[in-house]
């Protein structure tokens, strides 16, 4: 078991929790993941870490309430326990000299923009991070990111914070102004795509972090399969970052859907899909 040592609501239906897992907190690097169980009958989520600290043996991690598995995570109480944290899983963000990187987060996918943004800070690029979100309490992380040293521009939906709009908006602006070297996004599906469209004409490398359908989390069920390039890949050994330019989001999006009906069933019957 894991034990809960803190957690606390960051935006509406979007809790932090931060969880003792020393072994996942010493080779944690900056956009890997772990597959998290909340208790023995329960499905297997992949969240991004967010933050670890070797030296205490804890990791950080924000999840967002959109289903059965992460409603019952986000209410694990401080003090509680969660039954497994298996990590870190998938390959790190390349972290790299690159000059001006754009690093782009939509809504809770901030979390898993944040630690990437940050190191890639720490390696000598100028980071501007460009966080989109419904409205200003839906902003996660901005302290953070505006601590680690990147520039931030918040872009709001209703306006209640930053420019009004989405984050493609701001990402045009400094393309048209010709400071970006690359990209790196996550967030929804939508985003993603549209950020990759945003950068194709001028051939910026951009990276984007995808968040398909995992189970085992370690190459053998399938599950988080999407192609890229014409090629088939798994998120979780291949990925999760991939080549925007070369993400076949359609097919992506189509399996994201694929368990919806049952998912929306389980949260209304309170049971995991599992069970039912
Ligand atoms: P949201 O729907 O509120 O969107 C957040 C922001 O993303 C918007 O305010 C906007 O700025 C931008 N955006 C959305 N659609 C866009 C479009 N078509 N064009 C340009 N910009 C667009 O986000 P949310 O509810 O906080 O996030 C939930 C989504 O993030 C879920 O779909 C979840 O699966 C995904 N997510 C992805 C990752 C990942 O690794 N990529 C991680 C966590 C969550
Ligand atoms: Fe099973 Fe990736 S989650 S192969």
């Amino acid at each position: 078991m894991f034990s809960v040592l803190d957690t606390r609501p960051v935006a509406p239906g979007v809790t932090r929790l931060e969880i003792a897992a020393p072994r996942v907190a010493r080779f944690w690097k900056p956009g890997q993941f772990v597959i998290v169980r909340v208790d023995g009958e329960g499905e297997r989520i992949p969240l991004t870490v967010v933050d670890a600290d070797p030296a205490a043996g804890h990791i950080t991690l924000i999840v967002q309430a959109v289903g059965y598995t992460t409603r019952r995570l986000s209410q694990v109480p401080t003090g509680g326990e969660i039954a497994d944290v298996v990590g870190p899983l998938g390959r790190p963000s390349e972290i790299e000299a690159f000059g001006h990187v754009a690093v782009v987060g939509g809504g809770v996918g901030t979390a898993v923009a944040f630690p990437t943004a940050r190191a890639l800070q720490g390696a000598g690029n100028r980071v501007t991070v460009i966080v989109g979100a419904r409205t200003a309490a839906h902003v996660i992380l901005a302290d953070e990111i505006r601590d680690a040293g990147c520039d931030l521009i918040v872009a709001t939906e209703d306006g209640s914070a930053g420019v009004k709009g989405l984050v493609t908006g701001p990402l045009e602006e400094l393309i048209e102004a010709d400071i970006v070297d690359r990209v790196i996004a996550a967030g929804p599906i939508p985003m993603m795509r549209a950020v990759a469209e945003t950068t194709r004409s001028g051939a910026i490398p951009t990276m984007v972090s995808l968040n398909p359908i995992m189970v085992d989390g370690t190459g053998m069920c399938g599950g988080c399969r999407v192609r890229v390039g014409g090629e088939m890949k798994f998120a979780c050994v291949d990925g999760p970052d991939f080549d925007a330019h070369l993400v076949d989001f359609d097919g992506l999006a189509r399996r994201n859907r694929t368990y919806l009906e049952f998912e929306r069933a389980a949260l209304e019957a309170d049971m995991p899909m599992a069970a039912r």
